[in-house]
């Protein structure tokens, strides 16, 4: 009984202090401490861009070492890993957003931000030339940003190869339109192939969704509308049993290039027993309104090209560079080689200059362009930036304590020049920074049907698994990654209300 009693008792106070702490978070994150002004004579620190990069940057940033500038045309940071769920209304799309302005406010130091977009980069002149891209226009709508010390973080753009007809008919998958885009579309082509008098073949076509690129975008895209369909569409809608089809289009001979060979074929046959078909070796070249025409490269090795008729296009073929950042390569001579992005040092210094660091999706590593890097390198550079500015304010220090220790009296002198080997002693420990190291974590990805793949590292080893374990893994993983505790909170009520209620079948 004793026993009991205890462990009842601690029970008990593990509860009160459960939510006591979360009710402190809460009060906390709603209530912000007043911030300190920025400093003039401090240098201008300018950030491009609110995605993985630069927000893993912002988050682990002393504000009050700089005078900080923001600019992006995205007023939010954005969970990436979680979008192809808001495809289907699995989860709303604002759960995976977090304000940047409530991630600025807790700083110590305020800093400024500009919903803009950086529209060219002059590095001679330092200067960063922003426009108000937004529906709503005041009397200022472009501005000029001058900048000390410069961090690209813009992320990539959708790549279409110059494939005619991509941009038109297609659909991407990398921003929160995009996913509302999609949803929309999914239930007009399903309504509109409900439509009286529908030919058995155009009901066919507008309920064909292809995607094309088979990364971990198109498989889990496809994952995601499958299950739509298998746990809520043919539900609802009976009638669209017979036509409803999702194809993957990839022109290499396997999906998911990145994952080891037992993933990607147990990646295939998950897709085979859930209906999705895999149409490798097939490189998509045209695109109009109602179909795509592909060369498919035979077993024998000859090609042929085939049309296919399609309702919704989501096309996923990976990242481009986007324009801000191959006009500043055209800029530094020492860039000219550069093809996928800025090329960097082992310090993220964009190669050919001093003040200008690259992250992400932007910068040229040699690691993959994922969210795991940006958000490593965005930590790397805070810490770089932090370890700058205690060594100038050091190095301040010493200046002074020589000026003092010149002209003072003996006896003080042997305290200064104690003081004096303390700072130096700090400034070596300070700049002990090492160049950035990445540590890959692992790939994860969803491939529907309550399975996900993973290629783990663990205890210097590497681990792969498929299924539904895996999939609870990936769950926790990314719901333990989200921005915020709102956030998290969020994610969990949208996964209960779509395993409970259904997904929402209404075309906003
Ligand atoms: P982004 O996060 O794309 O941010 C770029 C920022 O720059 C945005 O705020 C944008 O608005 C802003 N910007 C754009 N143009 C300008 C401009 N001209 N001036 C100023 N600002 C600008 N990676 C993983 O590791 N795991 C995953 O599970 C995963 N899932 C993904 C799922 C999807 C659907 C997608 C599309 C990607 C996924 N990724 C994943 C990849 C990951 O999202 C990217 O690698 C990551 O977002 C790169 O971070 P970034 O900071 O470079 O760019
Ligand atoms: P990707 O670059 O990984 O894959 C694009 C695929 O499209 C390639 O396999 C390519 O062969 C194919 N392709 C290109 N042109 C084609 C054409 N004309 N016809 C048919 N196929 C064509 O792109 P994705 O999936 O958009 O990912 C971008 C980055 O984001 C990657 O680095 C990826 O690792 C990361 N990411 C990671 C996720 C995860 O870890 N779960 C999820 C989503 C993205």
């Amino acid at each position: 009984f004793r026993l009991l009693r205890w462990t009842f008792r601690l029970t008990y106070l593990s509860a009160i202090g459960f939510v006591g702490w979360v009710a402190y978070t809460v009060w906390v994150q709603r209530n912000p401490n007043d911030q300190i002004e920025p400093d003039p004579n401090k240098k201008t620190l300018v950030i491009l861009g609110t995605g993985w990069g630069s927000v893993s940057l912002l988050k682990k940033l002393d504000t009050e070492n700089y005078n900080v500038v923001v600019i992006s045309p995205r007023n939010y940071f954005l969970f990436t890993p979680l979008l192809p769920s808001c495809t289907t209304g699995t989860i709303e799309h604002r759960s995976i957003m977090e304000p940047v302005r409530n991630i600025l406010r807790h700083k110590k130091a305020s800093v400024k931000f500009y919903e803009a977009e950086a529209t060219k980069i002059d590095y001679e002149k330092r200067i960063v030339y922003a426009k108000d891209d937004s529906e709503i226009k005041g009397e200022s709508v472009e501005a000029e940003v001058p900048f000390d010390m410069l961090v690209v973080g813009v992320g990539a753009e959708n790549a279409t190869f110059g494939i005619p007809g991509v941009r038109e008919h297609s659909c991407f998958l990398k921003e929160v339109g995009d996913a509302q885009k999609i949803r929309k579309q999914i239930m007009d082509c399903v309504e509109t192939a409900s439509f009286k008098d529908q030919s058995p073949e155009e009901k066919k076509r507008l309920l064909h969704t292809v995607v094309v690129g088979g990364g971990p975008t198109g498989v889990e895209f496809a994952g995601e509308l499958q299950d739509f369909y298998m746990e809520d569409l043919r539900k609802w809608i009976p009638d669209i049993k017979e036509y409803f089809q999702v194809t993957l289009v990839e022109a290499l001979p396997n999906v998911l290039p990145m994952f080891s060979k037992q993933l990607i074929d147990y990646t295939e046959s998950t897709f085979k027993e859930e209906h999705i078909t895999i149409r490798t070796k097939t490189m998509v070249k045209n695109v109009t309104d109602k179909t795509i025409e592909a060369e498919v490269t035979k077993p024998d090795g000859t090609k042929e090209l085939e049309v296919m008729p399609y309702g919704l296009l989501v096309w996923a073929t990976g990242n481009a560079v986007r324009g801000v950042v191959k006009d500043l390569m055209q800029q530094i001579p020492a860039q000219k080689d550069a093809r996928r992005g800025l090329n960097v040092n082992e310090y993220l210094v964009v190669n050919g200059t001093e003040n200008i660091w690259a992250v992400g999706d932007c910068a040229v590593a040699n690691y993959a362009p994922t969210a795991q890097v940006a958000a490593q390198e965005g930590a790397f550079l805070a810490r770089l930036f932090n370890t700058m500015a205690k060594t100038d304010e050091i190095e301040q220090q010493l200046k002074e304590l020589s000026a003092k220790q010149a002209v003072a009296k003996n006896g003080d002198r042997d305290a200064i020049l104690d003081e004096i080997e303390e700072r130096q002693r700090q400034l070596r420990r300070v700049k002990q920074i090492g160049p950035f190291k990445y540590s890959h974590q692992g790939s994860l990805a969803y491939i529907g049907a309550e399975k996900a793949v993973a290629d783990v590292s663990w205890l210097s080893g590497n681990f792969a698994s498929g299924g539904t374990l895996t999939y609870l893994f990936w769950k926790s993983a990314y719901l333990s990654m989200c921005f915020s505790t709102r956030n998290r909170m969020l994610v969990v009520m949208d996964w209960l209300k779509a395993k409970f209620f259904g997904r929402d079948v209404s075309r906003e």
